[in-house]
C-alpha cells in the first residue's frame, strides 16, 4: 500500500464537476511519460493555459472548414478507393488508416514519398505510441516495451518530424523575409508550435512529443468511433433504414456518431489526483494525493440525466437543456478535447444555414462508406478483440456493392 486512496466517480454531476475541478490533475498519463511528457493533456495551470491558448489558435471554424470541405475528401476517397473497386473491405484497418492520414495532417508530418510503405511505417510507428501513452494498462514488463518505443520515436524523429520541421522553418524564414505568403503556410500543430516555440520555451525534444500525441489522439479515437457508429447503424431494429437515413440526412449522421461516442467512450474512464485537498459534488472527499477514477461510461448512462433507457442507442432522444449529446466522452473543463469540432462537429442548433453545418469528419467518413452501400459481409461476421478490455473490434468485414458512388465531395444534406 502507498497510502493513496483511489475515489470512483461515476454520477453525470459529480463527474463533470471532477472534470472541471482545477485542483485535480491529470494522472491517466503518468506510466506513459515516454510519448506523453510534457504534452498538453499532461500540462497543469499556467502552463496547460499557455500552451492551449497557442494551440486553440489553429482549432478554429476556418480550419475545420478546410479540413472538412477541402483536406479530408480526397484522403477518404483515395483509402476507400481499392476497397470499391474491390467490393469489399475490413473496417478496423481501413478507419485507422483514413484518420491516421488525417491526425498526419492535422500534426503537421509530412509524407515526403507517399509511398504504402512510408504509410505503413508511421503507423505502425502510431501503433506504438499508443502503446506507449498507455503503458499504465500493460500487464508485462513496462521498460521492456518503454524502450522499444523510445527508439520508435527516434526512428519517427529521424524520418518525419525533423524534415517536417526543417521544411516549415525554410517556409517561416521565408514568411519573414516576405517571400513566401501567410497562406503557403501548412495549418498544423507542428508549424504552430514552431512560429511560437521562442515564447513558450519548448525544447526540441517537446515538439517532438506534441506532434506525436496529437497522431495519436486524433487517430485511434476517431477510427474506433467510426467503427462503431457504423455498427450501431447496422444493428438497429430498423437497420437498413437507419443506413439511408444516415446516408441522406447528415444532421441524424452526426447525431448517431454523438450517440455512439456517449455510449462507447474512446476512453471509458478519466484519472485524476487532488493537489489539494477537495469536496465533490456528491461529498466525498479528496485529500491531497488521491486518486479519482472517473467512469465516463457509467456517467454517460446516468439514468437521471439520460432516462431509463440510458443504455440503448437513440440518436433521436430527447435530453434536457445543457447537456451535450455525446455525454463527458470529449471531457469537460480546462482539457475538454481540442479536436472534439473537427472529429465531431459543430452543435446542430449554431445558427447556421444547414449548408454551412460542419458534420465532423467522422461523420463525413462514415458518408462516404454509406454512399459505397456498405454492409457487413454476411460471410464473415465481425470479431471483437479477445485481449481488449475496451470491447474494440479486431476485424470488421463489410460488402461494398455501390462502387460507383466513390466520390470526393458531395454537399451537406
Ligand atoms: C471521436 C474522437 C475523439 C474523442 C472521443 C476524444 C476524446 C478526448 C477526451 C476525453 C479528452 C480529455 C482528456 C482528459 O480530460 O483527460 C481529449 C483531449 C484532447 N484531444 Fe481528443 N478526442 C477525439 C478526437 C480528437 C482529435 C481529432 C484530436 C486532434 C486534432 C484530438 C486532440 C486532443 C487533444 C490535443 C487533447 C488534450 C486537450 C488538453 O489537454 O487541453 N482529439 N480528447
Amino acid at each position: 500500500m502507498n497510502g493513496v486512496r483511489q475515489l470512483i466517480v461515476d454520477r453525470w454531476d459529480t463527474a463533470r464537476e471532477a472534470l472541471r475541478q482545477r485542483h485535480l490533475r491529470q494522472a491517466l498519463y503518468d506510466a506513459g511519460e515516454v510519448v506523453m511528457a510534457d504534452v498538453l493533456v499532461n500540462l497543469h495551470g499556467v502552463e496547460h493555459r499557455d500552451r492551449r491558448r497557442l494551440e486553440n489558435r489553429l482549432f478554429r471554424r476556418d480550419t475545420h472548414e478546410h479540413y472538412e470541405r477541402v483536406l479530408f475528401p480526397p484522403i477518404v476517397a483515395s483509402t476507400l478507393g481499392p476497397h470499391a473497386e474491390s467490393g469489399r473491405a475490413e473496417l478496423v484497418g481501413l478507419s485507422h488508416q483514413v484518420m491516421m492520414n488525417l491526425a498526419a495532417t492535422t500534426a503537421g508530418v509530412d509524407r515526403p514519398r507517399g509511398t504504402a510503405e512510408e504509410t505503413d511505417r508511421l503507423y505502425r510507428a502510431m501503433m506504438q505510441f499508443i502503446e506507449g501513452a498507455t503503458l499504465a494498462h500493460h500487464r508485462g514488463d513496462r521498460s521492456v516495451v518503454r524502450d522499444r518505443v523510445a527508439l520508435a520515436l527516434e526512428e519517427f524523429d529521424a524520418e518525419f518530424v525533423a524534415p517536417s520541421v526543417q521544411r516549415r522553418l525554410e517556409l517561416i524564414a521565408g514568411l519573414e523575409s516576405g517571400r513566401v505568403d501567410e497562406s503557403d503556410l501548412p495549418m498544423d500543430v507542428l508549424t504552430t508550435l514552431l512560429r511560437n516555440a521562442d515564447d513558450l520555451h519548448l525544447a526540441d525534444d517537446v515538439v517532438l512529443r506534441e506532434t506525436c500525441f496529437y497522431l495519436l489522439a486524433g487517430a485511434h479515437t476517431s477510427a474506433t468511433a467510426f467503427v462503431r457508429t457504423f455498427d450501431h447503424l447496422v444493428s438497429t431494429t430498423d437497420g437498413s433504414d437507419a443506413r439511408e437515413r444516415a446516408r441522406h440526412d447528415d444532421l441524424f449522421l452526426q447525431r448517431c456518431v454523438h450517440e455512439t461516442v456517449r455510449l462507447q467512450p474512446s476512453s471509458p474512464i478519466a484519472l485524476r489526483r487532488a493537489t489539494e485537498r477537495v469536496e465533490l459534488a456528491d461529498g466525498q472527499v479528496v485529500e491531497t494525493g488521491d486518486e479519482v477514477t472517473i467512469d465516463l461510461v457509467a456517467a454517460n448512462r446516468d439514468p437521471r440525466i439520460f432516462g431509463d433507457d440510458a443504455d440503448r442507442f437513440d440518436p433521436d432522444r430527447e435530453l434536457p437543456d445543457g447537456i451535450p449529446r455525446w455525454g463527458l466522452s470529449f471531457g469537460s473543463g480546462a482539457h475538454a478535447c481540442i479536436g472534439q469540432d473537427l472529429a465531431a462537429g459543430g452543435p446542430p442548433d449554431d445558427g447556421r444555414d444547414r449548408a454551412d453545418h460542419l458534420v465532423g469528419l467522422v461523420a463525413v467518413a462514415l458518408r462516404s462508406l454509406l454512399d459505397l452501400g456498405a454492409r457487413p459481409d454476411p460471410d464473415r461476421p465481425p470479431v471483437i478483440d479477445p485481449d481488449s478490455a475496451r470491447g474494440y473490434w479486431s476485424e470488421y468485414p463489410v460488402v461494398l456493392d455501390r462502387p460507383e458512388h466513390l466520390s470526393e465531395h458531395r454537399p451537406a444534406t
